[in-house]
């Protein structure tokens, strides 16, 4: 690798789309919530998910394929007919929604605030993963078997603000990436997400409740378990990787070797 950078804001990955990104791999976390759902529905089955910016997008690619299930929120809540054209979403975007009944074999149209946003501006990337503490073992190896020449860490924040625990997802895993005696350029920016990792790894619980999201997601009882359910370590052994024609899929690593 000969660079590590990570990206904290909105503004920052929105424009990505300048950039050339050929040799570059981005992983993107939305550690509260939406790549850590999208894991989960991969870990449980689902063949593909479409990660759509608007709900219009949601609409048609349903329309084209009728038998999608179609998810996501606004404003933290599942997308309901008033804002869908009079049709309700089959899923929010919490992770417990997408157990293996609901969501085996099937195909998943998902439209979020700020995640299928941050997968959307790397479309362009040589290659696209969606990383979450779920799965970070299984990122952090397959980054280090194919050992592309630069990698981006995305945090996919909240609206246009920064949010703590993407910061502190990208930090963990520049730490199973992190090699003393690399010749990377290393970023400042990572060293920051590494170094605020570090601090609060001792009790992630504790620093991620500070955050305005897991806060937000703590004083409604439905969507509380969230939280916790979000900072599971290595619970999928899967890479989920976004695919040329848009769709993220898994694909299996042997996350037990050890990083
Ligand atoms: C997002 O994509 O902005 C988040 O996942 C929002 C949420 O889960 O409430």
């Amino acid at each position: 690798m000969t660079s590590l950078e990570v990206l904290f804001t909105p503004a920052e990955f929105a424009k990505l789309p300048e950039r050339d990104l050929s040799d570059t791999w981005c992983v993107v976390f939305d550690v509260l919530r939406a790549t850590s759902t999208m894991v989960t529905a991969l870990g449980n089955g689902a063949a593909a998910i479409l990660p759509v910016q608007g709900i219009s997008e949601a609409l048609a690619a349903r329309r084209s394929e009728p038998t999608v299930l179609l998810a996501g929120e606004r404003n933290g809540l599942r997308i309901g007919p008033e804002l869908a054209e009079g049709i309700s979403f089959d899923l929010g975007n919490s992770p417990r929604e997408f157990v293996a009944p609901v969501v085996s074999g099937k195909r998943i149209v998902m439209t979020t605030t700020n995640g299928t946003r941050a997968l959307f501006a790397c479309r362009h990337a040589q290659t696209t993963l969606a990383g979450s503490f779920l799965n970070l073992a299984a990122t952090a190896q397959s980054i280090l078997q194919a050992r592309p020449a630069r990698l981006v860490i995305i945090c996919s924040g909240t609206f246009e603000q920064t949010a703590y625990e993407d910061v502190l997802g990208a930090g963990a895993l520049c730490d199973l990436l992190w090699d003393p005696h690399t010749r990377a350029d290393i970023d400042d920016s990572a060293h920051l997400a590494h170094e605020l990792f570090l601090e609060a790894r001792g009790d992630l619980t504790r620093a991620l409740n500070r955050s305005r999201n897991a806060r937000r997601l703590l004083s409604q009882p439905d969507l509380r378990d969230d939280v916790a359910f979000c900072l599971h370590r290595d619970v999928h052994s899967l890479v989920a990787c976004l695919e040329k024609d848009g769709w993220i899929r898994r694909q299996q690593r042997d996350a037990a070797t050890k990083v």
